[in-house]
């Protein structure tokens, strides 16, 4: 009889020699905390789509900040809603537009204890929620560009530790590290969504944000979900062009992308666990079909596993109070 030599039950056996071969942790530095911040308004609007998520005002999103920070996560991406949208979406660059307002505040109130990156992309300040200035009903990529620019400098200049554009116009981070460094902020990094795909799991986002668009889609901008191949040529030009870090997004159906990347790059990856992803599990969890807390530690284990290193998620703050307990639960 050939019974099994080799038992892989053997290492897990009791709860210590499980932790001890366990290959993957999480930590609440890993995770960054995407927050929206909404100019103009007196109370802090809940998003019905993302239970827990709230269009902040600049009292609220501080508060927010502080309680992520206490469970220790120190990473926050910053989302910013104008009170007045245009065409060119000029609130972006503002000196007083809310996401530089909210930078410099969240600055004064954590100092160094908090990283600070910026979202730079148009959608939520035009008044036809594309990422950038419209030729027709085509978004101009170059024209962009200079517009971005802008973003950029003024992000820094608030006080923004790492720039993050996620518009996926060709060319984005080469136009931002140059505007970033004659202006005097080459100490400040760039986190490029560099493989960003045209997907319906942005939807609770686009009603956080407002920033819809009011005419079209973005499949002529972002990438088609059909596509991996294509991701790897992404990453590796905004590598090229001075990415510092880059992005997939979303996270759960594209792990192998995430893989991908991270094979194919040598620079940090990671991955964006996105509004829809989270609007599902809190939707499944409020009607009791699913343990919220188990099946967040295996997204977020998944999404590590592929090969993100970091990841954005709208669970940052409850994970990062919860991981303590982790490792009862595996
Ligand atoms: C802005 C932007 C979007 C997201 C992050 N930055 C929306 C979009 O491209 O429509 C999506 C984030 C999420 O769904 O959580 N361009």
């Amino acid at each position: 009889m050939s019974f099994p030599t080799k038992r892989p039950r053997r290492l897990r056996t009791r709860p210590a020699l499980r932790r001890l071969v366990r290959e993957t942790r999480i930590a609440p530095e890993d995770l960054i905390y995407p927050l929206f911040v909404r100019d103009a308004i007196d109370e802090p609007q809940p998003i019905a789509s993302m239970p827990g998520h709230h269009q902040h005002t600049l009292e609220s999103l501080t508060r927010e900040a502080e309680a992520a920070i206490k469970v220790g996560v120190r990473s926050f991406v910053l989302f910013g809603i104008p009170a007045h949208k245009d065409a060119q979406g000029s609130d972006a660059w503002a000196e007083d537009g809310i996401s530089q307002r909210a930078l410099r505040q969240l600055r004064d109130a954590f100092g160094a204890d908090a990283l600070l990156i910026a979202d730079l992309c148009l959608c939520e300040y035009t008044d036809h929620g594309h990422c950038g200035v419209l030729e027709g009903e085509i978004v101009a990529n170059d024209q962009t560009l200079e517009l971005y620019q802008r973003i950029a400098v003024a992000q820094a200049a608030a006080g923004a530790d790492v720039i993050a554009p996620s518009g996926m116009m060709d060319g984005q981070v080469r136009a931002i590290r140059s505007a970033l460094d004659r202006e005097g902020f080459a100490d400040r990094a760039i986190l490029a969504y560099a493989a960003k795909y045209a997907s319906a799991f942005y939807g609770p986002f686009r009603e956080a944000a407002g920033s819809a668009p009011r005419f079209g889609d973005r499949r002529g901008y972002q990438m088609d979900p059909a596509n991996a191949r294509e991701a790897i040529r992404e990453a590796l030009l905004d590598v090229e062009e001075g990415a510092d870090m880059v992005m997939v997004k979303p996270a759960l159906a594209f792990l192998d992308v995430i893989r991908a990347v991270a094979d194919a790059t040598e620079v940090p990856v990671a991955a964006y666990n996105v509004s829809g992803e989270y609007a599902m599990v809190k939707a499944a969890a409020a009607n009791g079909w699913i343990d919220e807390r188990r099946v967040l530690r295996e997204i977020l284990l998944g999404i590590r596993r592929a090969g993100a290193q970091m990841i954005l998620t709208y669970h940052a703050k409850q994970a990062a109070a919860d991981i303590p307990c982790w490792d009862e639960m595996g």
